[in-house]
């Protein structure tokens, strides 16, 4: 009996694991909104950080003519590329993920918003 239950405790888990969570690149836009005082998308201008546009796939700290600090410069000798994973870590909590970095955003905390915000930008190359 014990047994049993235990077998479909296990069997739960294991059907409940979350599937990779595919995100809505409209919603992600509004997400977006939280970054936009700092970044372009549309286009390569450079604000406060660096632009954007085509983000997924690039080069970290690889945007010609902005000043990125030491901590982001260092920080891709050891995480080279922006993809969804590496991006996802450090859009959580920024200056966890990259101690001494400048942009100044507290993170994304909710994991559907870095979902939506992922398929937002996959959407701007
Ligand atoms: C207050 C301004 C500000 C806000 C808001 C902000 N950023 Fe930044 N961001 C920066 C700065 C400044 C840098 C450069 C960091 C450095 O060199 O340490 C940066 C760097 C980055 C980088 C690294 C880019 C590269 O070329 O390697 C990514 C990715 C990024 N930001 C994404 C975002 C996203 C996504 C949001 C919104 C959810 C956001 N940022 C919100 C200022 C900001």
């Amino acid at each position: 009996m014990i047994v049993r239950f235990a077998c479909a405790a296990v069997i739960m888990a294991v059907t409940a694991a979350p599937a990779p969570a595919e995100g809505d690149a409209a919603k992600g836009a509004s997400v977006y909104k939280l970054c936009m005082a700092c970044h372009a998308i549309d286009d390569a201008t450079n604000k406060t950080g660096p632009s954007l546009k085509g983000l997924i796939g690039r080069k970290v700290a690889s945007v010609e003519g902005y000043a990125y600090s030491e901590a982001m410069k260092a920080y891709a000798a050891t995480v080279p590329v922006w993809d969804e994973a590496s991006f996802d870590t450090y859009i959580t909590k920024p200056r966890d993920a990259v101690k001494g970095t400048k942009m100044a955003f507290v993170g994304v905390k909710d994991e559907g918003k870095r979902a939506d915000l992922i398929a937002f930008l996959k959407s701007k190359q």
